[in-house]
């Protein structure tokens, strides 16, 4: 029996071709090392069942719904979800497809799409539906270092006549286990991957994108677990897909207790022509099996996105500290107020300044001129090299904003290419944001794109861009497509076109994806751009579990974060400096409010929190990471990254409502060296006296009835928290981990109490005592 085995670094995976010529799934878990003897793991096929199919006169107890496979076709007896249903030339929707042959490929790469790159081997089964005359390619790459294998398949024409592929998946998974855990990334807009867990029940579990991107819905990061699989222990497998377009999840329980996961391309509103000799390619999709519970999934991922998908000049490398007008001014802006902002940045350490939205055309507000780019000339006289030159004297590098693929009725691309904008002849258009999405299907359209910006991007020293897309897709339809079920996946392939030809054109430049926030934070995007803005939503209450949320999938090398203003614009929720500053710095850091009415105080604060976070920036950014505990089944999301030798780590706690009574804290940390000894230090943070209210007669009974000091501390009188310091070997501090300070709790204050009050935090900085010290 011919069997293929896949190895990495912890895990092995398996499968075989049976004597039918199917190939049956076999194993996907923790590695086997020693030879292996597949008899065990096959499927027993004995007897048939009562209203099952039998394969064939030669097979007769062969029942395909009962057996996990490598790819599930439909009209042969499997009932559940099919990997591929195609409508053949005569119109049946029969498939059959059959082992014919394997080969091993180097720097395997897909056309069109974008993929991971520097795999460890590739594997090529081909199978063959001779009925249909299709050939059916399976991918399987692997990736040692970070046990990812990743699936593509590539379906091949090979008869004279048009087939239509109504549904392919790019990776299928038949496990041979029940009761899993599903763990879903969903939300909406400023609500983006909240965790969902809940146990997969018998029948079909599904998230999915219908709105033409990756979407804020639900992302395509999916974990099945074993129950009771912690954040440090257990089995569970992870899974996502390398594309920005619609895709769909399924997980599908049967009576058998057999759990069938897929990922792939939706098949909502999908149909593709394929012409004879031609071939349809399926986005790259990808998984992990890991026993050290869902931080292990995390880490992998981490690394592969890292390592593997994040590419070019920006790979591995720091990421600027920036400052973005957007909330700062929306689009009342003039160039002195630019500068205004630009100036303070520059003095509190900041290296980056980025133009938002309202920099082009007559674009003063968010109703036209998307489309338009051409600099407003009123705004900015001296064109964009003008204002770019200035910031840069300034000491700041300088990045604009972009919306590529959309445009206004009001503005004058529409006016003069109706036809380029996506309506439907039979229907009024939807607006979203007053704005209508440019038709990426039309080649045309791509290029005007593509000429239009690679102007603008050389016309000032420019070394960052911001790519924005702001409403989902409605009344799809092109006027260059025959079959409209192509629109959606063509639109994708037209959105990597352009992407491909810009970010090679400028590989210098740190592109960030954008889509009203975290709209369409995906591993398709991350191919070519290797950070996204995370959520409009900077509220650093919500932002912990969006955060929490995204790192389970996503590094924090990728992911956006800004210190906004107080009271926040989505929520309207009070915050101190430092707790806006606590939760962003476990992303790429920035600020996104007027820094010039910020008081004294909260200026020296910023200006402290730059230099610790370009102290620790390394660690923050690409340290690993233990999720220490969750804010979506505790009162805590907590965190520590540390760095691969293991001498610095970072750790973040970020807390929900404040609890009278408090129960005690106990800090236990995570991946240190057990006999390394460390120093563990809070940050210092301020806040302001006039915080404790009637209570300052408790908290600074001496001086609080002292009337000028009363006058004090209304005008922002500001004290500093509590300063812990411990020094102890790496095995307590994760083994016994430390009791913290007590939370305050009405009766009393002093630098031995934590003032946390509603959703506070706390960053604490771990170094390992240099020899000498010891
Ligand atoms: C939506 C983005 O998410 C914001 O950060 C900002 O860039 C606006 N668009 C500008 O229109």
């Amino acid at each position: 029996m011919q069997y293929f085995k896949l190895d990495t670094l912890n895990t092995s995976y398996i499968f075989e071709v049976m004597d039918s010529g199917h190939l049956q799934q076999l194993y996907y878990g923790k590695k086997i090392a020693n030879p292996c003897e597949i008899t065990p793991l096959e499927e027993k096929l004995g007897t048939s069942l009562g209203t099952t199919v039998a394969y064939s006169a030669k097979f007769p107890t062969l029942n395909l719904n009962n057996l996990s496979q490598e790819i599930s076709t439909s009209g042969k007896g499997d009932y559940r979800e099919p990997f591929i249903l195609v409508k053949n030339s005569n119109g049946s929707l029969v498939s059959n497809f059959l082992f014919s042959r394997a080969e091993h490929i180097s720097n395997f790469e897909l056309d069109e799409l974008p993929s991971s790159y520097a795999k460890t081997d590739t594997l090529a089964i081909t199978l063959t539906d001779k009925g249909a005359n299709l050939d059916l390619i399976l991918y399987y790459s692997t990736f040692a270092d970070c046990d990812i294998i990743t699936r593509s398949a590539k379906l091949v024409n090979n008869g004279e006549k048009t087939i239509i592929i109504e549904k392919i998946a790019s990776l299928q998974l038949d496990l041979p286990y029940a009761n899993l855990d599903m763990t879903t990334l969903d939300g909406a807009w400023g609500k983006e991957r909240q965790i969902t867990k809940r146990t997969a029940q018998i029948g079909l579990t599904q998230i999915d994108s219908k709105c033409g991107i990756s979407s804020n819905i639900h992302n395509p990061f999916v974990i099945l677990s074993k129950q009771n699989t912690t954040d440090s222990v257990g089995d569970g497998y992870g899974f996502n897909l390398i594309y920005s377009g619609n895709h769909k999840e399924t997980c599908e329980v049967t009576i058998h207790n057999k759990t069938r996961f897929m990922t792939g391309i939706s098949d909502f509103g999908f149909s593709w022509t394929l012409q004879s000799k031609a071939s349809f390619v399926t986005p790259e999709a990808t998984m992990v099996f890991s026993d050290l519970g869902t931080n292990g999934i995390s880490q992998q991922y981490h690394t592969f996105v890292n390592e593997h998908i994040v590419r070019g000049v920006w790979k591995n490398k720091l990421r600027p500290i920036l400052v973005n007008n957007w909330e700062a001014t929306y689009f009342n802006f003039t160039q002195k107020k630019l500068l205004d902002l630009a100036q303070k940045a520059s003095s509190l350490g900041i290296e980056l300044f980025v133009l938002d939205d309202g920099w082009f055309g007559k674009r003063t507000d968010d109703t036209k001129a998307l489309g338009d780019w051409y600099v407003n000339k009123s705004r900015f006289p001296d064109g964009l090299s003008g204002i770019c030159d200035k910031i840069n004297k300034l000491g700041l590098d300088f990045g604009i904003w972009v919306e590529p693929e959309m445009v206004n009725p009001d503005s004058d691309l529409f006016r003069s290419h109706p036809d380029w904008a996506v309506t439907n002849p039979d229907y009024d258009y939807s607006l979203s944001r007053n704005q209508l999405l440019l038709d990426y299907t039309n080649k045309d359209v791509r290029d005007y794109i593509v000429t239009r910006l690679t102007d603008i991007f050389s016309s000032a020293n420019i070394s960052y861009v911001k790519w924005d897309f702001n409403r989902p897709m409605s009344d799809f339809y092109s006027p260059t497509l025959t079959n409209q079920g192509e629109f959606f996946h063509k639109y994708t392939l037209g959105l990597y076109d352009v992407l491909s030809r810009l970010t090679k054109k400028f590989d210098k430049i740190l592109f960030e994806s954008c889509a009203s926030g975290g709209n369409r934070v995906d591993l398709g995007m991350l191919c070519y751009m290797p950070q996204y803005w995370c959520s409009d939503n900077t509220d650093s209450c919500d932002r912990t579990k969006i955060q929490e949320g995204t790192l389970l999938a996503y590094p924090a090398s990728t992911l956006g974060a800004h210190v906004s203003a107080c009271p926040n614009h989505q929520t309207l929720r009070m915050s101190t400096i430092d707790n806006r500053f606590n939760v962003a710095s476990m992303g790429l850091l920035g600020y996104e409010l007027d820094l010039n009415k910020l008081s004294n105080n909260d200026l020296k604060s910023v200006k402290e929190q730059i230099s610790y976070y370009k102290k620790y920036r390394q660690t923050l950014q690409y340290g690993k990471q233990y999720k220490l505990s969750s804010i979506f089944t505790s009162n805590l999301s907590s965190f520590i990254r540390v760095s691969p030798d293991k001498q610095t780590a970072i750790v973040g706690m970020f807390y929900g409502q404040a609890i009278t009574s408090p129960p005690s804290d106990i800090l236990k940390l995570d991946g240190l060296e057990d006999a390394t000894k460390y120093v563990v230090t809070t940050k210092k943070q301020s806040f302001e006296a006039k915080q404790f209210g009637d209570l300052i007669n408790i908290a600074l009974p001496h001086l609080a009835n002292n009337p000028i000091f009363k006058m004090v501390i209304e005008h922002g009188y500001s004290l500093e928290t509590e300063c812990e310091k411990y020094t102890s070997y790496g095995d307590l501090l994760c083994n016994a981990g430390i009791k913290l300070y007590q939370a305050f709790s009405s009766s009393g204050w002093n630098e031995t109490v934590r003032i946390l009050t509603d959703y506070g935090g706390r960053l604490y900085s771990v170094e390992a005592v240099k020899d000498k010290q010891k």
